[in-house]
């Protein structure tokens, strides 16, 4: 896969432990195997997106298995596409990425985030992916790179998107519904109140190909996975101190999950 430089945007040879363009920008391979493309400029904060308890959290949810009907319906969308080359953008920790190289182990998988947290654990998680940290906003590959860009409950930044695909190329947007977790809702907040939802948004230079929105119950058996399942949403920031309260006192949860997926062709 080839790697173009944040600084220059000259193309990136790989080195033993490092990543260099012939400007002389070098980036180095960390540890784990992860690559941080993430420059100052690009940074709008010391530590940028989740944090490391998010990242740990999310991935103990993940890791118990309780979204897998997600896992298998991405697997279901992508694998009759037969993408050679996929990018995961706001990948977290690498989970859905990791259960969708699974069915497609031919081809190249690349994940990208802000959050060098979330990149270190999938950079751990998984050796036969390239991890990155780097923003969305400006993904480090040259035009036309991928067969399919997927955002999993992360953002979609459509020019960016539509650049690195190839004609043709998939964009799998996967968000929350509506209905998403109304039994977490209903023991912190006192009165839901309903946002109105932009149900599959048009994005420039795509066109919607497919829908599917997927119902399904799960039962968390501690308070320590109820705690996890609240990092990983929205309302870990919005909550109150009587709702924080209320999730303490809460041991076991059955909860819905509701997912829209919506898949879109680079037109
Ligand atoms: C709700 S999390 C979803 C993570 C993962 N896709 C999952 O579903 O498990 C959103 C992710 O987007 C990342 N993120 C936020 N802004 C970003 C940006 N500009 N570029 C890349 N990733 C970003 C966050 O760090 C976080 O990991
Ligand atoms: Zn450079």
């Amino acid at each position: 896969m080839e790697l173009l430089c944040p600084v220059c945007g000259l193309p990136l040879c790989k080195e033993e432990r490092l990543w260099r363009c012939v400007k002389n920008h070098s980036f180095d391979i960390a540890r784990q195997g992860y690559v941080n493309l993430l420059t100052v400029d690009k940074k709008h904060a010391k530590h940028p997106g989740d944090t490391k308890e998010q990242v740990a959290a999310r991935k103990s949810f993940l890791d118990g298995g309780f979204y897998a009907p997600i896992a298998e319906t991405v697997r279901e969308l992508i694998t009759p596409l037969s993408p050679k080359a996929v990018l995961d953008a706001g990948c977290g920790e690498g989970y859905y990425l990791t259960k969708l190289q699974e069915a497609l182990p031919e081809a190249a998988f690349a994940g990208i985030d802000i959050s060098k947290d979330a990149v270190r654990f999938a950079a751990v998680r998984n050796k036969n992916a390239l991890w990155l940290t780097g923003t969305a906003a400006s993904l480090p590959f040259p035009d036309k790179s991928f067969d399919c860009v997927l955002s999993m409950f992360a953002l979609t930044v459509e020019q960016e998107f539509a650049r690195v695909l190839k004609d043709d190329g998939y964009y799998l947007r996967v968000t929350a519904g509506e209905d998403h977790l109304m039994g977490l809702k209903q023991i912190i907040y006192p009165e839901i109140l309903r946002k109105e939802k932009e149900l599959h948004p048009q994005f420039h230079g795509f066109r919607l190909e497919q829908t599917k929105t997927i119902n399904f119950t799960f039962t968390l058996e501690s308070n320590k996975q109820v705690q996890d399942l609240l990092s990983m949403t929205p309302h870990f920031w919005r909550i109150s101190k009587e709702g924080a309260e209320r999730l303490h006192q809460t041991d076991t949860l059955t909860d819905t999950a509701q997912v829209v997926f919506d898949l879109y062709q680079k037109e």
